[in-house]
């Protein structure tokens, strides 16, 4: 499959992880329509091959994403804009069946923010720097910002990082809980392909049907959460992969 503004490849270790480029390095990866399209035909794609056990994200040079693109966004009208186009390929990626990582270095602004929001795991280098600058071009971050952001580091501090737009680098990003690890610059690749690596070891339909309750944790109601959470234990009880993987830990255990 062709594609111009991404690259999709697979780890040479381990060809189910899969690791999304971003390539418009020369406006700092920022994100426009026909980046959209090709993350969305990427998405389905993986989505299509059953072997996909886990996804990284991240942008090429030194940068993530600065955004999306401004000069589109300029443009932009209220009907273009309700077609929520960046939104729903954000939601395809928190909904993807398997675990999403980002691995971020440099800016993650506005929509590159937000696109590190919808997945599922994020890794920052020393560079790093995260943002919701949109009121500073008299919008909002649409993408799911005012939606997800609170849900990650809690509703005061996304309250003040959207109603500001301030940018703040990785060790606060760390320090708030945005940034699930913070690693060198020359580590950032190793760390992400290192946790990928781990998660693709689990159970797969229980690593799936875990991402899956937890995102419905912060969706809906508690009592829900919980009912979906019971019914997803309830089927994987019946699966093969766990009696396996629970009979291989009895044996190893009765051998010593
Ligand atoms: N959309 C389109 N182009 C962008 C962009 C974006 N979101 N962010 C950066 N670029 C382009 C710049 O226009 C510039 O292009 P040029 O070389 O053709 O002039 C190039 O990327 C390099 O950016 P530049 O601004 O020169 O780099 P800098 O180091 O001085 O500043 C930023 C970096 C990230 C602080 C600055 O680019 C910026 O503020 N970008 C917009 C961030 C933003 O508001 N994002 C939210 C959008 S919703």
């Amino acid at each position: 499959m062709n594609y111009e503004l991404i690259s999709l490849t697979r780890d040479p270790e381990d060809a189910r992880l899969a690791i999304i480029t971003l390539k418009r390095s020369d406006v700092k990866n920022a994100i426009n329509k026909a980046m959209v399209a090709e993350l969305t035909r990427a998405f389905d794609a993986l989505r299509e091959a059953a072997d996909t056990g886990c996804v990284i994200i991240t942008g090429e040079g030194p940068d993530f994403a600065a955004g999306a693109d401004i000069g589109a966004l300029r443009e932009r009208k209220a009907l273009e804009s309700l077609a929520a186009i960046n939104s729903a390929l954000f939601a395809k990626i928190e909904n993807f069946p398997v675990p999403v990582i980002t691995a971020i270095r440099g800016y993650a602004l506005g929509g590159g923010c937000e696109l590190t929001l919808a997945c599922d795991i994020r890794i920052a280098s020393e560079t790093a720097q995260f943002g919701q600058p949109e009121v500073n071009l008299g919008i909002i971050p649409a993408a799911g910002g005012t939606q997800r952001l609170p849900r990650i580091v809690g509703l005061g501090r996304a309250k003040e990082l959207v109603l500001t737009g301030a940018v703040i680098d990785a060790q606060e990003a760390y320090r708030i809980g945005l940034a699930n690890k913070l690693v060198p610059d020359a580590d950032l690749m190793q760390a992400a392909r290192k946790m990928a690596l781990t998660i693709i070891k689990k159970g797969p339909l229980a690593v799936r049907m875990a991402k899956a309750a937890l995102n419905q944790s912060s969706r809906v109601g508690l009592d829900s959460g919980l009912a979906f959470e019971s019914t997803a234990q309830a089927i994987l009880f019946e699966s093969d992969d766990k009696m396996k993987r629970m009979t291989d830990f009895l044996e190893k255990k009765k051998k010593g």
